[in-house]
Parts: C-alpha cells; structure tokens; sequence
C-alpha cells in the first residue's frame, strides 16, 4: 500500500468511529430533548411507551396534566427516529414523536402537548402549541391486538 492510501485509510476510520461513538468532539452532535403531556380530557391515566431502532424507553404512565420526557443525540445522518404507543381507556395510538420531517418546526426541546387527536408541537415562534399532528395511521394486526 502507498503512504497515502494507508493515510486515507487511517483518517477514514477515524472518522467513521467518531460518526459511530458521538464521541469525537468534531462531530458532536446537540442532545434533544422531548417531552410530552397529557392533556386528554376527562382525568385519564395515559400511558406511553416510547422506542427507537435500537432503543426501548419503556412504559410510562402520565397522570392527568403529568409529564414525562427523554433525551437523545440524533444521528449524524439525521434520520434517528422515536415512535411512541399513547394509550387511555379506549384509545390506542402511535405517534413519531422525533422524526427527520420538512413540515415540522425544528426543536431541540421538543414539547407535546398530547390531546385525544393527536400531539401538538410547542412553537417557539408563536409561544403555543399550534402545530399540530393527527396519529399515525392504525398498523393493521393479525392478531386484532395492537403490536407492542
Ligand atoms: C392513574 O394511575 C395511578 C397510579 O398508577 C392510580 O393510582 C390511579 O388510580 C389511576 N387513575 C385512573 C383514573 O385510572
């Protein structure tokens, strides 16, 4: 090998470790954090359980008005998601509680605000929760019960 193919070599491992690890100083990336209250009317308990590709938050159970939120490092390629099941007496739904979307605004503290049609976004332009998102739509299940 050539002193500059070994030196590529070298410098692109490097580089594809710091990518990995979100530990190179070069490539930090900004912690996000996401938090979400429940706002469902009528006194309800409601739970939530959060993942990622490679990560379960587990379940959590938001009292009325209660909140519970994660922190994360998106990836360098910016497509890290984190979906969410929100579940109350006689509703179940998922949400993409952190995805790579063009018509969202842009958070690194993200607040939801979780009504019965849909997480609202706090919008740090017009200090409220106006953006808006209906639920994922139903995943079809063989068994009739939802997955998770
Ligand atoms: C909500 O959860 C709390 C704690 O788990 C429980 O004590 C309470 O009875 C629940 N309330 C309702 C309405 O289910």
């Amino acid at each position: 090998m050539t002193y500059s193919s070994t030196r590529f070599l070298v410098f692109f491992t490097i580089f594809l470790v710091s990518l990995q690890c979100g530990c190179g100083a070069l490539f930090k990336r900004k912690l996000v954090y996401v938090q979400m209250t429940n706002r469902v009317p009528g006194q309800v308990n409601l739970t939530i359980h959060c993942k990622s590709g490679d990560e379960d938050l587990g379940s959590h159970v938001l009292a009325p008005e209660g909140h519970w939120g994660f922190q994360f490092r998106p990836n360098f390629w910016k497509t890290t998601l984190y979906f969410c099941s929100f579940q109350w007496p006689g509703n179940f739904h998922y949400f993409d509680i952190y995805k790579k979307a063009k018509s969202r605004p842009g958070c690194h503290d993200c607040f939801w605000n979780v009504g019965p049609d849909g997480p609202c976004l706090f919008d740090y332009d017009t200090k409220g929760y106006g953006y808006c998102e209906p639920w994922n739509p139903p995943v079809p299940s063989l068994t009739g019960k939802p997955v998770l």
